[in-house]
């Protein structure tokens, strides 16, 4: 069976919309007829600066998410980046393969850096994509789910893997991006032309454990567009085309029939049936996760066994690494 493998970060206690369909969605799916590997990055948490005492909280948070979005422990491997020390040591080996141009062509890294300033940008966030390419290849991994987002990374991830191979020995799987075509990108509400993204709070941004009332309130609230008639156009109806998204994949109904059953019917309506379609799948999930979160040695005992499978499969990837490279075995 062909591996895939993905992660996110836990930077917030919840993940949003754009995470759940753009990523978890399809992981849950991959399962049924992929070995998987899941992982809460927390590694790649710490680029941007971060709170101690929170941070063990979102873990453990982001990783009960995975779980109530139906990720099987007992079929996948999940597990926690920090856990497995194989990250950080091949990504020491592939950062001296990257070049510094290289990295410094990333956008997500131009778009953080220069919000941020350069005296306030890390030496990590930099490096934050030669962290991520050794997540991908110690699993020889064949398809990474991500979103529309993540592409650049998985090219470098790619070029990566086939400079060692060529200068070291064949030794990596070059991994393929999976990325799915109607939700790979899910837009802000407040401004549909921007991603939904953790780090534009706003009420344009929709996050699975918020209160049902809240969500509910935000989606009423969402930016359309002039014009009346429910139909997708991306150019001309951005807010009114991300609602439509977001209702076809929650309640598996296709675009095309969402379009008829909203004929001679307005925006208004369209908001109704999407809070109603997103609190359906929503208010399970968030008891779920909060029945998870009430018994934490018990999750963290999964991802303990989780990260022992990991390091089954990272251990001996990382030995023919260093192998390969010519670092000298310890006996
Ligand atoms: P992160 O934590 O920012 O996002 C997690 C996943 O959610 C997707 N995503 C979206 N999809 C659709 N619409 C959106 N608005 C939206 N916003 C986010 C992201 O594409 C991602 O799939 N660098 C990664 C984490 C990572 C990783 C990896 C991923 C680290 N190592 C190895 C894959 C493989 C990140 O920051 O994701």
């Amino acid at each position: 069976r062909p591996r895939v493998f993905s992660g996110m970060q836990p930077t917030n206690a919840s993940l949003h919309l754009g995470n759940y369909l753009g990523a978890l969605r399809e992981w849950a799916r991959l399962q049924d007829d992929h070995d998987a590997v899941y992982c809460v990055v927390d590694l790649h948490a710490i680029t941007a600066g971060h709170d101690p005492e929170q941070m063990l909280h979102r873990t453990r948070v982001t990783a009960a998410q995975y779980l109530a979005g139906g990720i099987d422990p007992d079929r996948s491997t999940l597990f926690v980046q920090s856990h497995v020390p194989e990250h950080t040591q091949l990504a020491w080996v592939l950062s001296c393969i990257t070049g510094f141009g290289e990295a410094g062509r990333m956008t997500q890294f131009k778009d953080k850096s220069a919000r941020s300033g350069t005296e306030s940008t890390t030496v990590g966030l930099f490096t934050y994509p030669v962290l991520q390419a050794a997540d991908i290849l110690l699993y020889n991994t064949d398809r990474v789910p991500v979103g529309e987002d993540q592409r650049q990374h998985i090219e470098l991830t790619r070029n990566l893997a086939g400079r060692f191979n060529s200068r070291f020995g064949d030794t990596f799987v070059l991994p393929e991006p999976y990325i799915p075509e109607a939700t790979a990108k899910i837009y802000d509400l407040q401004d549909p032309t921007a991603k939904m993204s953790k780090s534009v709070a706003g009420s344009g941004l929709i996050e699975l454990l918020e209160s049902p009332k809240t969500i509910e309130k935000r989606i009423k609230s969402a930016v359309t567009d002039t014009g009346r008639e429910v139909v997708v156009d991306a150019e001309n109806k951005p807010g009114v085309t991300n609602l439509i998204t977001i209702l076809s994949a929650f309640g598996d109904r296709p675009v095309e029939r969402i379009e008829q059953d909203f004929a001679g019917r307005g925006y208004g309506d369209l908001k109704k049936e999407v809070a109603a379609a997103v609190l359906d799948i929503v208010v399970p999930f968030q008891r779920r996760v909060h029945e998870l979160l009430d018994d934490p040695a018990e999750l963290d005992s999964v991802l303990a066994r989780g990260a022992a499978k990991a390091r089954d499969v990272a251990g001996p990837t990382l030995e023919t690494v260093y192998r390969r490279v010519g670092f000298l075995t310890a006996r």
